[in-house]
């Protein structure tokens, strides 16, 4: 961050950010769709389901030039900015690359050092001069909650609103992350009926991985999903998930082995041990068993899927990736396709997709 970053106190913020979370929603919506993406709390079935549809229509119309032309002209017209002052590889270049499917032309903000930041503006500030340049915010900050604070102060302070999607809030939260998780699971399970009734197995940091929080929320849409959760008793799942899944009805098992998960997983959803938060080392050795191998997979269901957010460490040995249940490199194709649906989808583009983009489809 910059060297004299300060946190500005906007008349309103400390009382919008007190409201529970089904009071602060309406504000991140407009005219019936979705305006700010920033947690997973704001997706309902229906638009999962949309989604789905939207992200295989937008697959199929790339395949050809003539389509991807075509998706090129729809955005043509407007900007983006991606600020993402954290470290990211996958979701940074998906997100600009699906800007860039669908025409956006983008500029970027990687690092607060070489922003207005480092002579101490603040990244409230900094935010509302992207909001003078671009239609469209996308980014990723390590304080939780940011991301929320500015799409507040573009939606209520500001004279130019502009959607703002959350790339990654800290520990708290990836929401689109999530989507491309259900769109993975989803397509792995389209010929079994869907999500609905499946086991999800969600291993390693549960604490301090923000993609489990929000996957964890999204399971509210799905019918009789049942989550394992394994993890080193010191990284389980936090406690206010936990409340949200009781107030949902929805069922989930904490364990403390990775064996002890994996013989009735529809999904195995894997995750990095997220050291760069120890205070005192206090990740130390004991991930090495949450780590999946290829002596794991015969107790494995044949049908079930393999899934990380990546990047990986030693949490998925290299001799998995051949086996046809590893999912985690189309997962990470997936995220592209997903994210050109979702910027769609804000910017009603979704329905000249759906209506004039059929005469691509081959
Ligand atoms: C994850 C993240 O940044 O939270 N990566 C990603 O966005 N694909 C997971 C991680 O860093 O472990």
């Amino acid at each position: 961050m910059g060297k004299y970053t300060f946190e500005q106190d906007f008349e309103g913020w400390k009382e919008f950010s007190a409201l529970p979370i089904h009071e602060r929603l309406p504000l991140f919506f407009r005219e019936g769709r979705i305006y700010d993406v920033l947690f997973s709390q704001q997706f309902d079935r229906a638009f999962l389901d949309a989604l789905y549809v939207l992200t295989n229509r937008i697959r199929r119309i790339a395949k050809s030039r003539e389509g991807m032309l075509w998706l090129h002209g729809l955005h043509a017209h407007q900007r983006a900015m991606l600020y993402f002052v954290q470290p990211s590889t996958r979701t940074f270049l998906s997100f600009l690359n699906a800007c860039h499917i669908l025409g956006f032309h983008t500029s970027e903000i990687r690092d607060p050092q070489t922003s207005s930041e480092i002579k101490g503006e603040s990244p409230e500030d900094s935010i509302r001069t992207f909001s003078s340049y671009v239609d469209l915010i996308i980014m990723r900050h390590p304080k939780e909650g940011f991301a929320e604070k500015t799409a507040w102060l573009l939606n209520v302070f500001s004279d130019r609103p502009v959607p703002v999607i959350n790339a990654g809030s800290g520990r708290d939260q990836h929401p689109t992350q999530a989507l491309l998780d259900v769109y993975t699971l989803q397509r792995s399970f389209e010929d079994r009926g869907g999500i609905d009734g499946k086991v999800i197995a969600m291993v390693g940091d549960l604490k301090r991985g923000r993609t489990v929080r929000s996957l964890s929320y999204l399971m509210k849409n799905y019918r009789e999903v049942r989550i394992l959760y394994a993890a080193p008793p010191a990284f389980q799942i936090g406690e206010d998930i936990k409340e949200f899944l009781c107030s949902q009805g929805i069922s989930f098992e904490e364990h403390d082995s990775l064996e002890s998960v994996l013989p009735e997983a529809d999904a195995v959803y894997m995750t990095r041990i997220q050291d760069e938060h120890d205070v005192q080392g206090e990740s130390q050795s004991e991930y090495a068993e949450f780590s999946l191998r290829r002596e794991h997979l015969e107790r494995m269901k044949p049908t079930a899927v393999i899934m990380h957010p990546l990047p990986r460490r030693g949490e998925i040995d290299v001799m998995v990736d051949k086996d046809p249940r590893a999912m985690y490199w189309r997962q990470e194709r997936n995220g592209m396709w997903t994210r050109c649906a979702l910027i769609s989808m804000i910017f009603g583009s979704d329905e000249t997709i759906l209506e004039e983009g059929e005469r691509f489809l081959r």
